[in-house]
């Protein structure tokens, strides 16, 4: 039995005095029926982490390199400095915008799970590919390359993300059937790659418009476990709804 993992995403939103307001209205009401977090950008980190005695916090990105040249990045050691233990890696935005690849995502994940931060994985097609009818395609190639080389055991821990791009902040939900179907083949492109009981255990998130209002459909699919949600994430009215749904 997998438990639900909820994760709401920041993204470039909330200073240190917003995400404080945020914890202190949704924090306490974070019940057993999943695990609930939030992603959050660089610099609320600190304050999330001790602001949150139930949600968990997870950072939206990290570097590969222990340490080095290279302006305007934050290696793992920052991360566990102030007791971050999730990290968003390969979001879509982070791929279109900073040009980042499967191939960063699996270095990303690997220096993560060696230092005890899971990692959850963000994939998912562009409108043009799933215009395509290119979405398997697309996405069971970047399951395969974000985890390439990992190990079973640590795959199964891990969380990964479907989004459709073309879902995303457009108010546009993939129907619970597509959101369905392709969770189901990121578990199976996982079942291909580790194993049955590694795709049995890990969890995969569906996100893209998620709201109060329609998470629940989701969640009663076989292969969603869960949700990583943009927008409905920020206003502790909304997340406390959607913890309501649960
Ligand atoms: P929205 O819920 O705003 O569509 O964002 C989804 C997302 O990108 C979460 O990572």
């Amino acid at each position: 039995m997998r438990k639900p993992i909820i994760f709401g995403n920041w993204k470039m939103n909330k200073t240190n005095a917003q995400a404080q307001v945020f914890f202190d209205g949704v924090d306490a009401f974070a019940n057993d029926k999943a695990d609930y977090g939030v992603a959050v950008p660089f610099t609320a980190l600190a304050t999330s982490v001790n602001a949150a005695k139930n949600l968990h916090v997870a950072a939206e990105n990290v570097h590969w390199a222990a340490n080095g040249a290279y302006t305007g990045e934050i290696s793992i050691e920052m991360l566990q400095e102030i007791g971050v233990k999730w990290v968003v890696l390969g979001h879509s935005e982070r791929r279109q915008y900073f040009n980042e690849t499967d191939a960063d995502v699996n270095k990303k994940a690997a220096v993560a799970i060696e230092a005890g931060i899971t990692p959850i994985v963000c994939v998912g097609e562009t409108l043009f590919e799933f215009e395509a009818d290119k979405t398997e395609e697309v996405v069971r190639k970047q399951v395969a390359g974000c985890l390439s080389g990992l190990k079973g055991d640590d795959v199964a821990n891990l969380v990964i993300a479907y989004e459709p791009v073309w879902a995303i902040g457009t108010g546009k939900s993939a129907t619970v059937e597509i959101a369905q179907n392709t969770c189901a083949l990121v578990r199976d492109e996982v079942r291909n790659l580790f194993g049955g009981d590694v795709a049995d255990k890990v969890r995969v998130q569906y996100g893209g418009s998620v709201k109060p209002d329609n998470i629940a459909e989701y969640m009663s699919q076989e292969d969603i476990d869960g949700a990583l949600i943009g927008g409905a994430s920020l206003e502790v009215d909304s997340f406390k709804a959607i913890i309501d749904a649960m």
